[in-house]
Formats: structure tokens, C-alpha cells, sequence
């Protein structure tokens, strides 16, 4: 029987390996997109020519929308990954936040339970949710990490209100029986990452920096630590300017995975008999400077601190310093484990944004 799943934020980075996947699993997929005023389709290139797929608007705050949508389908499935997911621009609009991350899902389960209560329904819940929270390993060894066993204490405002979702996902599943389960993901990534999350900030930066560079053969370059510009000058007396990389807490420690991996992660918990909360995460922590480190080593730069300016800025007012998690509990019951690792994804972030960087280059004469 031919399945039909809807995506909710399938313009998104991860919404679009869904898709992907779903259509080789032939599926029939229908991606819900929010009306903008440009195109929000450049990441669905491999699908939008499928004839499996369809694009529909629709918006998770207008509950009209979601309504129409899923009685309509009676999708068998449904993938909620729309949210306004990125965390520092949760403390800016904090209230935007709560209307997409939490009553969108609201919207979205009280539209399954009075239209398609047959529907599964998988929430992207997040790793966010532990906020400053670990767990102490009794083995001896006294690591620290993150599981479905570790209580929550979330620490910005996207993080309270994916915590919100991610209990009414709970409540609906048991108050009426919904086949509703959130998959408690650590932070993923790849080249269609989006350009304001660090690791694609970095990675974006050396595309361009590199293309700034091999495009000007004769230039060397003078750094100064007070200094946001690269100067290059050229044997011609030409000045050349390159902005430096700015970020912020770069002590942060994230548990990095691809974003395909996730993705099957996500599609496995829904063909479970029961739903259950899933983390899925590499098991392994890197702080934001070792990525640096080795994103860097791929274009020959062993020392970056020249290049980079640490902007008080870009400091969050709450900070989340370390998550790592285990994935015990999917391994054990869906079967599930990363397959692309760290080096391999930061790998191909660097080369995919080397590939696609042609900017313009900022001369000045002087
Ligand atoms: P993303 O690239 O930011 O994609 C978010 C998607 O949500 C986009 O398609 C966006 O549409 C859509 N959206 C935003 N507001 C909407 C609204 N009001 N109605 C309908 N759609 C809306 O995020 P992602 O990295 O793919 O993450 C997917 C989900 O997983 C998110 O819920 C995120 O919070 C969660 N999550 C992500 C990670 C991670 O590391 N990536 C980890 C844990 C959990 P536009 O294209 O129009 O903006
Ligand atoms: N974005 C950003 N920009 N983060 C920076 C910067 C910068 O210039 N400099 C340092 N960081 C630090 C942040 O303070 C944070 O500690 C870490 O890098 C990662 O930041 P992001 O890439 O923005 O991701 P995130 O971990 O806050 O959130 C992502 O992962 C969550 C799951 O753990 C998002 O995808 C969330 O939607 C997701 O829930």
C-alpha cells in the first residue's frame, strides 16, 4: 500500500532530506510550505520534479490551514519539523517563537485527533530541551551526556517552548491515544545547514575566504587582532579588504551528526507497533573550536585565531555549554546508529561551500 506522509517545514534543511527519503521509499509526499515572497524551494531541487511530490502552502500558526490540510490527506503519517529553530533569535522574539514552536503544535495535534486521529505524528523536539543538564555516568568514568533519562531544564526561550510541545505531544498520546512521538535530536547539520548556525557560518566563511584568496595569486596578508578586515596587498598597490569571521562563544560544546542520519532516525520512529521518545545524536561532543580546527585544516590553516573575531555580540544571554548524548535506547529499539562521522561532515560542508563560493570581490584602492 502506497503511504502518504505530509512534511511540516519541508523548505528546511531537514525537511528536505525527508522528502528525499520518503520518495525512495516511495512514499507520497505532500511538503507544506509558508507563503513567502521570495522562493523557498532552492534545498527541494532533487524532488520538486517527482510526480510523488506536491508542494501545498500552509502555515502552522493559522490553524485553519492545518486543518484543511490534514483532513484532506488523512495523511498515514505526519512529520512536524517546522519550527522557528534557531536559538539566539528566540530571546529577540520570544513571543513569534511561542506561536510557531508551541501553539503551531498545538494546532497540528488538535487537528489529527478531530480530523485523522488515524494519523502518526512524529515533533521535532530537540536537545535544547536539557539546557544546562547532564547526566553523570556511574561507570567509573564519570562522563557526562544527555538520554531520555536526563531532566530537563531548558535555557532560552525556544527551548521552553519546544519543551511545551514536546509535553503536549506526551499528553495527546496518552489523554487520547494519538500515535504522537518526538524524536529528542542533538544538534545536526550538512551543506544545507542553514548560513546563520555556526558550524555552516564557518564552513560558509572559508568557501568565500578561499575564493577571496586563489582569485588574488599576489596578495599576502596583514593581520591585526583589533582589526574585522584581512588586508591582502598586491604588488600593484592595490588594497584588498576580506572581513574576519565573527562569532561568539566558541568554548560551546555541540554533538554534531549529519542531518541524513537524523532524518532516518525520524522515519524509523514512526513505523514503531508503539510510539516512544527517541534521542538520536553521534554519542560524541566537540566544542566550536575544534570544529574550526578542522575546518580550517582543509584549506591548509592550522592557526585560525588570525582570522576570527570573538564578538561579545554573538553571546547568547543564556547559554547551553555542553551537550552529548547517547543514543542507547534507539540502537537498542529501532535499530537506529549514525553513519556519516564528524570528519566526513564537516568534510563536506567545507567542499560544498568551496564548490558554490563566487562572491564578488571588495577591492579598494588606497
Ligand atoms: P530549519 O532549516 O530552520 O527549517 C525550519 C522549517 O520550518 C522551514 O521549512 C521553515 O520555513 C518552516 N517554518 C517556520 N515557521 C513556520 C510556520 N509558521 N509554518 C510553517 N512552516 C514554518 O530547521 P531544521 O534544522 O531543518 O530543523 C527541523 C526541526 O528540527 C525544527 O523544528 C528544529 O527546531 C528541530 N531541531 C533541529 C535540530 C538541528 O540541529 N537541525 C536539532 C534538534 C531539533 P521557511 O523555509 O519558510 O523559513
Ligand atoms: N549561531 C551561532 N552563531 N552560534 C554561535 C556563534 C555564531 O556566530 N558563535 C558561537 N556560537 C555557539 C552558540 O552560542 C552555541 O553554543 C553553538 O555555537 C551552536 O549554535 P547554533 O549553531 O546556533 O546551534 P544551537 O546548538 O544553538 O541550536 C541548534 O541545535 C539545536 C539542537 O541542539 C538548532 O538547530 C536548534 O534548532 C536545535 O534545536
Amino acid at each position: 500500500m502506497i503511504k502518504t506522509a505530509i512534511i511540516l517545514g519541508v523548505t528546511g534543511q531537514d525537511g528536505s532530506h525527508l522528502a528525499e527519503l520518503l520518495l525512495e521509499k516511495k512514499y507520497k509526499v505532500i511538503g507544506v510550505k509558508r507563503r513567502s515572497s521570495t522562493n523557498t524551494l532552492c534545498r527541494l531541487d532533487k524532488v520538486v520534479v517527482n510526480p510523488d511530490f506536491s508542494i501545498v502552502e500552509g502555515d502552522v500558526i493559522d490553524p485553519s490551514s492545518i486543518n484543511y490540510l490534514v483532513n484532506s490527506y488523512q495523511p498515514d503519517e505526519l512529520f512536524n519539523l517546522s519550527a522557528q529553530s534557531h536559538v539566539h533569535t528566540s530571546f529577540q522574539q520570544p513571543a513569534y517563537t511561542f506561536q510557531v514552536n508551541t501553539v503551531g503544535v498545538l494546532n497540528i495535534l488538535e487537528a489529527v485527533r478531530n480530523y485523522s486521529p488515524q494519523t502518526k505524528v512524529y515533533q521535532a523536539s530537540t536537545s535544547e530541551l536539557w539546557g544546562s543538564n547532564y547526566t553523570i555516568a556511574q561507570d567509573g568514568s564519570s562522563n557526562k551526556y544527555q538520554d531520555e533519562d536526563t531532566h530537563f531544564a531548558p535555557n532560552s526561550p525556544y527551548a521552553i517552548a519546544k519543551l511545551a510541545s514536546h509535553h503536549l505531544v506526551r499528553l495527546y498520546r496518552d489523554a487520547y491515544n494519538l500515535f504522537a512521538c518526538s524524536g529528542i535530536l542533538h544538534n545536526h547539520c550538512g551543506p544545507r545547514r542553514g548560513e546563520e548556525f555556526v558550524t555552516r557560518k564557518i564552513t560558509k566563511w572559508i568557501g568565500q575566504f578561499k575564493y577571496w584568496k586563489d582569485n588574488h595569486p599576489d596578495a599576502y596578508f596583514i593581520f591585526d587582532k583589533n582589526d574585522i578586515y584581512i588586508k591582502g596587498r598586491t604588488q600593484t598597490n592595490v588594497s584588498l579588504e576580506f572581513p574576519k569571521l565573527r562569532l561568539g562563544n566558541i568554548d560551546a560544546v555541540r554533538d554534531w551528526s549529519h542531518a541524513k542520519d537524523m532524518v532516518r532516525g525520524m522515519w524509523m520512529m514512526l513505523q514503531q507497533e508503539k510510539p516512544k521518545d527517541y534521542v538520536l545524536c553521534s554519542g560524541i561532543g566537540h566544542s566550536v573550536r575544534e570544529f574550526l580546527d578542522i575546518s580550517f585544516s582543509y584549506i591548509g590553516i592550522k592557526d585560525w585565531s588570525e582570522y576570527v573575531v570573538i564578538d561579545p555580540c554573538l553571546y547568547r544571554p543564556c547559554e547551553v555549554e555542553f551537550l552529548q548524548g547517547k543514543y542507547n535506547l534507539a540502537k537498542k529499539e529501532l535499530g537506529w546508529e549514525p553513519e556519516i562521522s564528524f570528519k566526513e561532515l564537516v568534510k563536506e560542508m567545507v567542499d560544498y561551500d568551496i564548490k558554490i563560493s563566487t562572491i564578488v570581490v571588495d577591492k579598494k584602492i588606497v
